[in-house]
């Protein structure tokens, strides 16, 4: 069933393209008839009306994917949103507002923290005034769930059945439910215009064929890098805006099958801190992408080569300037930066695979691990 893949983990890397595909099939309508909403979510106005604020709480690469969401509905939607992790939430809520949708995101549906975070959510907000009441939402790829029976609005994922303990091709997943529930409140509340909703989502019909493009050239570059980290006892991944937890999340991949050290940075963060870290001996992958933060970036990079660390960029490849300053470049076509993320964490993806690989390790059951954590 692995279908000549020798881990579960590298067959579902590879299963992304199909993953997009089948999402932008199911969220989006096709463009052209200007009395459609462009999005197909089926979810109500109810949800949605005179919304002021979210709040989301998930686990682990589930909060990495909601990170990117809360960075999509703000810039594209303007509506404040807060993430939590559920663990935390649950005994620290944020204070009750009213008008809040709440949207637990967790792939298997079964995780026992964000379960949790939501009942204590709806509880504290039963009986209260109408506008206070909770609007839940959860995003799952198992909609017959714990999660699926507990919330009465649904945003199913398509990845199909995951294997692999490491999430990939969910997390990529949850990265299209986010691209369709920001667009959807776009559209609704008139944030952006028509026109440049129709640009986004054509640009998100492009992805399929640039994350193929991804896997098909850096299979070996990432296979060959791998060679040269597999003793390698710390790793600091830098990112910026939409991108920074595409850091966490390529370092959260690498700790939990390689169980090599790894921190995930805002990149402007460095200097206050972490930077001392740096030495010839601790790699840095940089998200070097062009857009808001991209020069910040660069810059920010620059600052950990004259700590001698190796810098390998996860940046496109024709730009002259970054790829004279990174080591190793792990390249990513050049795309509108709001869709970055999701070309983005491709090679880090495989990066973590064939370090953890090479290491002879059980990736698809990495130690201490489940695939769903159902105690709090
Ligand atoms: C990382 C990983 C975990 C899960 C987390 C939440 O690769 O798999 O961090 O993301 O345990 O799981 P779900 O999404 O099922 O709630």
């Amino acid at each position: 069933e692995k279908q000549g893949f020798k881990h579960f983990m590298l067959k579902e890397i590879h299963e992304q393209p199909g993953v997009v595909r089948a999402s932008l099939e199911a969220y989006f309508n096709n463009l052209g008839d200007s009395n459609q909403s462009p999005i197909n979510l089926g979810l109500p106005e109810s949800l949605y009306a005179d919304l002021e604020q979210i709040h989301i709480v998930a686990c682990g690469t589930s909060w990495h994917a909601a990170l990117v969401g809360k960075h999509l509905i703000e810039q594209l939607a303007g509506i404040s949103t807060q993430v939590h992790y559920a663990s935390e939430y649950r005994y620290a809520p944020s204070p009750l507002t009213a008008n809040t949708l709440i949207v637990g995101v967790t792939q298997s549906g079964e995780t026992a923290d964000t379960l949790a975070a939501l009942a204590m959510e709806k509880e504290r907000r039963q009986g209260k005034e109408p506008k206070y009441q909770a609007r839940l939402l959860g995003i799952t790829n198992r909609p017959e769930s714990s999660l699926g029976h507990m919330v009465p609005h649904i945003i199913s994922t398509l990845a199909g059945i995951e294997i692999g303990v490491a999430a990939t091709k969910t997390f990529i997943a949850q990265l299209m439910a986010f691209y369709a529930l920001a667009l959807d409140l776009a559209y609704r509340r008139q944030t952006v215009s028509l026109d440049k909703l129709v640009e986004i989502i054509n640009g998100l019909r492009q992805i399929p064929k640039e994350i193929e493009a991804t896997l098909a050239s850096q299979e070996s570059l990432t296979e060959q890098l791998a060679h040269e980290f597999a003793e390698t006892q710390d790793f600091i991944f830098l990112g910026r805006g939409i991108n920074f937890p595409i850091a966490l999340e390529g370092a959260l991949k690498l700790k939990e099958i390689s169980y090599i050290h790894a921190e995930g940075y805002p990149a402007g963060e460095m200097k206050h801190g972490p930077i001392a870290l740096l030495d010839a001996k601790v790699p840095v992958v940089a998200i070097a992408v062009p857009g808001s933060v991209y020069e910040k970036v660069i810059s920010n990079s620059q600052e950990a080569k004259a700590r001698d660390s190796r810098l390998i960029g996860v940046t496109p490849v024709k730009d002259g300037e970054a790829a004279e300053i990174f080591n190793d470049l792990l390249p990513v076509s050049n795309v509108d930066e709001l869709l970055s993320p999701i070309l983005a964490v491709v090679p880090l993806q495989l990066l973590a695979y064939h370090i953890a690989a090479r290491r002879g390790l059980d990736v698809d059951q990495p130690r201490n691990l489940a695939k769903s954590v159902t105690v709090e």
